[in-house]
């Protein structure tokens, strides 16, 4: 077990990934020494440079990359091929992502988005039975119907493109090695693995590969994977124009096509076409810093800055992290941030949305002024922001499960790369596809029903669409120069994970370590989740007395978060998780 202090001597106690401690001596001093500040509670801390993400071997791969030279976009294409092998489950070459950057020599952040999109021969009622009743979510998500065209590849291109020091090839050096010779199963990989197994078992490829003989792969066994390895090989010397037309593209299209009981209708067409588009950075002021994250098609970034843009005018620093009046505020603006996310938030390329009216500062301080009661809003709607489109929605709950992965990094010449990057669901489709790696269920993240009572929804699937999201890369600024570096896994509750985050950080003066490992209080929709097993559970009473539903759960985050001061680089991983930060 892990105690964390709080800096008001109050104790979290949080159980350390069994076998963690293994996992990391198994590869590396630097990773065990990392995994050891985690266990303590502390932060590592460095001078030039800093990567954090969800398993050590992916992290050393970075830590290769920026020791030698490397920029923070060199060591994301490192970190993520080597996740693609390592934690399959969560992201990969079939997924998408997006990607916050600042560039330290223009002082610019930009985003780029990676997400998948729709086939163009979707129809609306994709996720519809004959009688037009929304599918159940595993129906929909297991086989070819929920793939989306995937983003990754060409978004860690682009990347590098960008802002790539380093040469292409060599950032695969890692990944391939290990696909080829084998790598440990963690810990974290065979109990989910165990856990799906059912799933996994659907379609021959996944379940050679996951249940080998029928026996599900276990933690400290060498897994090879000489499909990935061979995929890398291709990408790392053609590029990843090879992922999109070729052989590995026309594996793709097959495997999601002739989906035994479930096919898709992704095609090469859909492929050819895909490109990454580099969208406006959506900025909010808090307590004198810019929080940047990423707008539509995720929600990430006006749903955080919604809910901190609310906070703005409460004394959160006064109040304290364990005072139920914190949660309460904290919790409803949540909870009206949400409401508008469910109505206006989507793929703005496809449905107009009230981006800038959303984060509006007199906007956000009329529905702050909703939070002045002292119970529990008892009922919270969608308001009305600024908008410049006659257009109305119905509202959506779209069930978004915790999957997905976080990478934060720090280069040494002071460029900051915040990316959250997801097959969706754990193991996406479920489908593999030859080339040695899983494909996302990203389309699920569509609402199922197109409309509601006759008016539309504005996440509803359309060819061509992406989905909306909630992953909320963020970087946070002061005076035009990057603070803090966050992110997390965890479907739709990714949003109050980041916020949570940067409020311990920023108002009660949480390192980072601490700051990521404080037990969650998450309100999306009106219940309160409350961390199950940790002190967060002592606010079960008084927010019930609110008038709150408060149930406890497990809420398995994946924050990875570096924090960038006077003294050096903080790099904080979620003791929930594998992860780890190492710098130098
Ligand atoms: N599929 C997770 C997300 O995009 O939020």
């Amino acid at each position: 077990m892990l105690r964390i202090p709080t800096i008001t001597g109050l104790t979290f106690v949080l159980a350390l990934p069994l076998g963690a401690q293994e996992a990391a001596d198994a590869v590396a001093p630097e990773a065990a020494t990392s995994l050891e500040a985690k266990a303590a509670g502390s932060p590592v801390r460095a001078d030039n440079w800093m990567v954090a993400a969800a398993n050590p071997l992916a992290v050393q791969a970075g830590a290769r990359v920026l020791r030698d030279g490397g920029s923070a976009a060199d060591a994301m294409v490192a970190v993520q091929a080597v996740l693609g092998l390592v934690e399959p489950q969560s992201s990969g070459l079939g997924g998408g992502a997006f990607l916050v950057w600042y560039d330290a020599a223009s002082g610019q952040v930009t985003t780029l988005d990676g997400r998948e999109t729709a086939p163009l021969a979707v129809t609306p009622t994709l996720f519809q039975d004959e009688n037009g009743e929304p599918l159940k979510f595993f129906d929909a998500v297991v086989g070819g119907l929920s793939v989306g065209t995937p983003g990754t590849p060409a978004l860690m291109e682009a990347a590098h493109q960008r802002w790539g020091k380093s040469d292409w090839a060599s950032l695969f050096t890692e990944a391939t090695e290990l696909a080829e010779n084998g790598f440990t199963v963690s810990p974290r990989l065979a109990g989910l693995v165990e856990n799906d197994a059912e799933r996994l078992s659907t379609f021959p490829a996944t379940s050679a590969y996951f249940l080998p003989g029928g026996t599900p792969i276990a933690e400290g066994d060498t897994l090879v994977n000489k499909a990935y390895a061979e995929t890398l090989r291709i990408i790392a010397s053609d590029g990843a124009a090879a992922f999109y037309d070729g052989p590995i593209a026309d594996g793709i299209v097959q495997t999601v096509q002739n989906a035994e009981g479930n096919p898709g209708v992704l095609a090469q067409q859909d492929l050819s076409i895909y490109a990454i588009k580099e969208r406006a950075p959506v900025c909010i002021t808090y307590r004198a810093h810019d929080v940047c994250g990423m707008g539509p098609p995720s929600s990430g970034a006006l749903t955080v800055g919604q809910i901190l843009g609310m906070l703005e005018s409460y004394d959160l620093a006064a109040l304290g992290a364990e005072n139920p009046e914190s949660w309460r505020l904290i919790g409803d603006a949540s909870r009206l941030a949400f409401a508008d996310r469910g109505r206006y938030m989507a793929d703005s390329d496809f449905v107009p949305m009230p981006t800038q009216g959303l984060v509006d500062p007199d906007y956000l301080s009329n529905r702050a002024a909703l939070l002045g009661g002292d119970d529990a809003l008892p009922e919270v709607s969608a308001g009305s922001p600024a908008f410049d489109h006659a257009l109305l929605f119905a509202d959506d709950i779209s069930l978004e499960l915790p999957s997905t992965s976080h990478i934060s990094i720090v280069d040494a010449q002071g460029n900051a790369l915040s990316m959250t990057t997801t097959i969706e669901n754990g193991f996406g489709s479920r489908l593999m596809a030859p080339g040695g790696f899983l494909l996302n269920n990203e389309l699920t993240d569509f609402s199922f029903r197109t409309h509601t009572d006759g008016v539309p929804i504005a996440n509803r699937v359309e060819p061509g669409k992406r989905p909306r999201s909630s992953m909320s890369p963020t970087i946070v600024m002061q005076d035009g120069a990057p603070v803090m570096v966050v992110g997390s896994p965890g479907g739709s509750r990714i949003i109050g994970y980041v916020a949570k985050t940067i409020i311990a950080h920023l108002d009660w003066g949480m390192d980072v370590q601490a700051a990521v490992a404080m037990p969650h209080l998450v309100n999306r929709f009106g219940t309160y989740d409350v961390e199950e097993g940790t002190s967060a559970e002592a606010l079960a009473e008084p927010l019930t007395t609110l008038g709150y539903e408060v149930n406890a759960r497990a809420l398995t985050s994946g924050l990875h978060a570096i924090a960038i001061g006077a003294d050096g680089l903080e790099g904080g991983a979620d003791p929930r998780r594998e992860g780890i930060a190492i710098g130098e």
